[in-house]
């Protein structure tokens, strides 16, 4: 596949993602301007998000964003029930932007039988029902999209919840800022844009039919995991995520045998990683460089953090793109993890 002939990327593109992660800045803007609860009472001394995947993706980045500056910690849920921290001094948020992931509704049933504060963040569903029949504080989301494509619908509404509980993650310039920063990728990263100047083109190009290994610092590490979802996801490619430092302390023992040649190493880098870390990286690449399939850099845009993780999170939805499209695959459907959820439905 010819990655710059875009008719014929429209014919495998069959339900027109490319025009989803074009618009993607516009839907940040959208779920900026989204109406948000603002929640009397206390403060809250937690803040759980509870969600699955991509739903569950928007409050790490939300975390990841929060994690140097809020004195409150964020702690994200990905599973049934609630943890035992999550008491009526805390606050639960429920994402889920189907509305029928059911370990998000245990997770907001445990919360009502604990006298939890809880929130909704949902395009409707059993969730949205749910905070309807209750008359829960909730952020209608727009439907008709892919959860993992609707991030920002999932980032900026949870933002606006926080910041009207009295936890403020990001100030109106980090937010402006991230906008600005995703308006100029959308125009630099799309089809039209030829390949030797389309980062997104070339490292999925990189890849090829490698296995990705993606691994970023302490931001970036929240990205990382996003960029491996998205493969797996989109391209219906596996592949892996780490985090530097941890990662140096056991998986960099992978890169130096001869299996490391069918894997391709990409680095998430951001001008505010500290010198020990940029350190880190440069040790990596020089290990690993002998015996990879081949090792890609690319770096976050912006200098808040929200943008920082942004651009990366829609770097890795274009990647992500692409190698579905070199390998022929529609990026849209999810039909496997659907299966999983109606076969659970259906006992
Ligand atoms: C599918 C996707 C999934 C879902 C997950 C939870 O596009 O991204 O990872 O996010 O199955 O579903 P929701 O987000 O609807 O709660």
């Amino acid at each position: 596949m010819n990655l710059d002939d875009v008719p014929a990327l429209a014919r495998v593109d069959q339900h027109d993602t490319a025009r989803i992660l074009t618009e993607f800045p516009e839907q940040c803007r959208r779920g900026h301007a989204l109406p948000a609860p603002v929640l009397g009472g206390a403060r809250p001394r937690l803040i759980v998000v509870a969600g699955m995947g991509g739903s569950a993706s928007g409050g790490d980045m939300v975390a990841a964003c929060g994690a140097e500056t809020l004195d409150v910690p964020i702690l994200v849920h990905r599973g049934y029930g609630l943890p035992a921290a999550a008491v009526r001094d805390a606050l639960v948020v429920a994402t889920s932007y189907s509305g029928d992931t059911v370990e998000v509704l245990s997770a907001a049933d445990v919360a009502l039988a604990r006298r939890v504060p809880l929130v909704a963040i949902t395009a409707g569903g059993a969730l949205g029902a749910l905070a309807d029949a209750r008359g829960l504080p909730r952020v209608a989301l727009p439907s008709g999209l892919m959860p993992r494509m609707a991030l920002g619908y999932l980032v900026f509404p949870l933002l606006a919840v926080l910041a009207g509980c009295g936890a403020r993650v990001t100030s109106a310039g980090e937010v402006d800022e991230a906008l600005e920063v995703l308006a100029a990728q959308a125009d630099e990263l799309a089809p039209a844009r030829a390949l030797e100047k389309n980062a997104a083109k070339r490292i999925a190009l990189n890849i090829g039919d490698r296995l990705p290994a993606v691994y970023g610092g302490p931001l970036t590490a929240t990205a990382a995991y996003r960029w491996k979802t998205d493969f797996e996801e989109n391209a219906k490619v596996l592949a892996v995520a780490g985090a530097v430092p941890e990662m140096n302390h056991n998986e960099i023992e992978v890169w130096r045998g001869p299996a490391a040649a069918n894997r391709h190493i990409v680095l998430l880098r951001e001008e505010g990683e500290s010198a020990q870390i940029a350190r880190r990286f440069e040790l990596i690449r020089d290990l690993a460089t002998p015996a990879a399939g081949g090792v890609s850099e690319t770096w976050a845009r912006g200098t808040g953090r929200l943008a920082r993780i942004l651009s990366l999170a829609y770097m890795s939805l274009w990647v992500s793109f692409y190698l579905a499209m070199l390998h022929g695959i529609d990026p849209w459907p999810v039909p496997t993890l659907e299966e999983v959820k109606r076969r659970l439905a259906s006992r």
